[in-house]
């Protein structure tokens, strides 16, 4: 029979984790029991993820890994290692400007103390991303895991619904402005090969005209 070695771990052993966080690379050394809540708030100092119950209930605690909604008080930091995560300070525009989810929370009121919003604005970007334009009923089933205690949910579900018109104004308006980028294109070159052409015509009407 085949002995078995065990080799004890040292109780503070740490672990190298590498993580992209909102598009950026961070890497941290933790013992292997560091939660992933505990990585980004203490060790990467990305505090907009709240903490509630620390026991899976509340989602307060949700971030996006892979695009993929998780709670990271459940989550051990070394089982996200090499993954793109997204956290509420993720969801601002590089100049700091609100996102249209977080425009939206603002605008309809969806949060008073706040403390659950994080949680609940990664999961509205989830929705979103892959339901553009969901009813009120699949709004209240993808966030119905996560709790407030002060706002209630209507004023949630309004939030969502108005970050979807939103985005989709957005999208609009991006494809308009490449509509018209495309236009301005195809104008300049066709003006560039009719300019051509009329200064043949030109010459030729000239050489008519000096001819005779
Ligand atoms: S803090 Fe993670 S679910 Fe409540
Ligand atoms: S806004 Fe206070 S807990 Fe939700």
């Amino acid at each position: 029979m085949t002995e078995h070695v065990t080799t004890p771990v040292a109780a503070d052993a740490t672990h190298d984790v590498v993580v992209t966080v909102n598009g950026v690379a961070r890497a941290a050394q933790v013992p292997a029991r560091r939660l992933l809540s505990d990585l980004l708030r203490h060790d990467l100092r990305l505090t907009g993820t709240h903490v509630g119950c620390e026991h899976g209930v509340c989602g307060a605690c949700t971030v996006l890994v892979e695009g993929e909604p998780i709670r990271s008080c459940l989550t051990f930091a070394v089982m996200v290692d090499g993954a793109g995560i997204t956290t509420v300070e993720g969801l601002a525009g590089a100049d700091g400007e609100l996102g249209p989810v977080q425009r939206a929370f603002r605008e309809c009121h969806g949060l008073q103390c706040g403390f659950c919003t994080p949680g609940f604005l990664l999961l509205a970007t989830d929705l979103l991303a892959r339901r553009p334009d969901p009813t009120e009923v699949e709004i209240a089933e993808a966030l119905g895991g996560n709790l407030c205690r002060c706002t209630g949910y209507v004023n949630i579900v309004r939030s969502v619904r108005r970050a979807a018109e939103l985005l989709a104004e957005e999208t609009a308006g991006r494809a308009g402005t490449a509509a018209a980028e495309l236009l301005v294109e195809e104008t300049a070159a066709g003006e560039g090969t009719g300019d051509g052409r009329d200064a043949e015509g030109a010459g030729d009407a000239s050489t008519r005209e000096a001819g005779g």
